[in-house]
């Protein structure tokens, strides 16, 4: 009998963690002008109602992934950077893109699927890979009251690993993982992020805080100038969940020690980039990231 009432308990936890409206916190921000519904919009993609956002915002929702689930995650960003690099690669980041087999570090582009005869991935890693892709989207859009079918899936996406070592030092501009951003300004058709977290702070690594900060002035060089607005401490399992545009700035502080895992994912409103969850193990070349140059540091 104790065990039964343990067990219901227990599902219980489960289906309020995964409930895709009931996010552990949450709130509301007004949104900037980088969408077609808000008032002032400059920009010219057509309005997709039943998407854009008409309230914008920040949704965590804790234990969204089971630490099995997280486990195999990391172990495949892992497997893919040893089929790329060989051992456990560079220190630094070094994003892996499991869907198109692009991996990137500080030695620049290499394909993980490049030039192999056997299978890199197990069915059931690549099954779980896709689950967790339809689950993180089907939340986004129950969370923030899109229509069935939104937001749409697009690329690219990455596991991004950052190692910390004494003596790194970042190559090129790729290699500075720590410059705050808004996601729209660097992809524009960027309406919806989705970060899961695979590991956790001061576990796996010390540093690597996620922060949302606001602008504050410009400095003497005419470089904006940020401010802490909130903190996010990153927990295996977590989901971060939050509006793409100008509302919600953010960086990633520099990893002290350790290593720090994330699964990032952008979602749109475009159909034009709706992007397949292809998995199957071969490359993707037309998803291949742009070179860009990389100026002296
Ligand atoms: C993003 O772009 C907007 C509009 O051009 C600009 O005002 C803002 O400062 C940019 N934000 C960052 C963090 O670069």
């Amino acid at each position: 009998m104790y065990r039964a009432l343990l067990l219901s308990s227990a599902l219980v936890l489960l289906s309020v963690a995964s409930d895709p409206t009931s996010p552990t916190s949450s709130s509301t921000i007004d949104c900037s002008s980088d969408y077609p519904s808000s008032k002032g919009y400059s920009g010219s993609e057509p309005i997709v109602s039943g998407c854009h956002p008409t309230s914008c915002g920040r949704r965590i929702f804790d234990d969204f992934a089971s630490p099995g689930d997280v486990a195999v995650l990391r172990a495949m960003a892992e497997k893919g950077i040893g089929a790329a690099r060989g051992g456990e690669g560079r220190p630094g980041p070094t994003i892996v893109d499991i869907n198109s087999g692009y991996m990137r570090d500080d030695e620049g582009l290499a394909n993980m699927y490049e030039g192999r005869t056997e299978a890199l991935f197990t069915p059931d890693e690549y099954e779980l890979y896709r689950s967790t892709i339809e689950r993180i989207r089907h939340t986004v859009g129950a969370t923030f009251g899109l229509e069935e079918g939104y937001p749409i899936f697009t690329a690219p996406t990455f596991i991004t690993r950052l190692r910390h070592h004494e003596d790194w030092q970042p190559q090129s501009m790729h290699d500075v993982y720590w410059m705050e951003h808004v996601d729209k300004n660097n992809t524009a058709h960027y309406d919806y992020s989705g970060l899961l977290y695979l590991t956790t702070q001061d576990v796996d690594f010390t540093g690597g805080m996620f922060e949302f900060v606001e602008e504050d002035g410009v400095d003497a060089d005419g470089d904006l100038v940020f401010k802490l607005e909130e903190a996010l401490s990153p927990k295996a399992g977590r989901l971060v969940s939050f509006t793409g545009g100008n509302e919600n700035p953010h960086k990633v502080n520099i990893v002290r020690g350790g290593t720090r895992y994330v699964l990032s994912f952008w979602f749109t409103c475009s159909s034009e980039h709706a992007f397949p969850a292809f998995l199957d193990g071969e490359i993707h070349k037309q998803f291949q990231p742009e070179p860009q140059p990389d100026p002296e540091l």
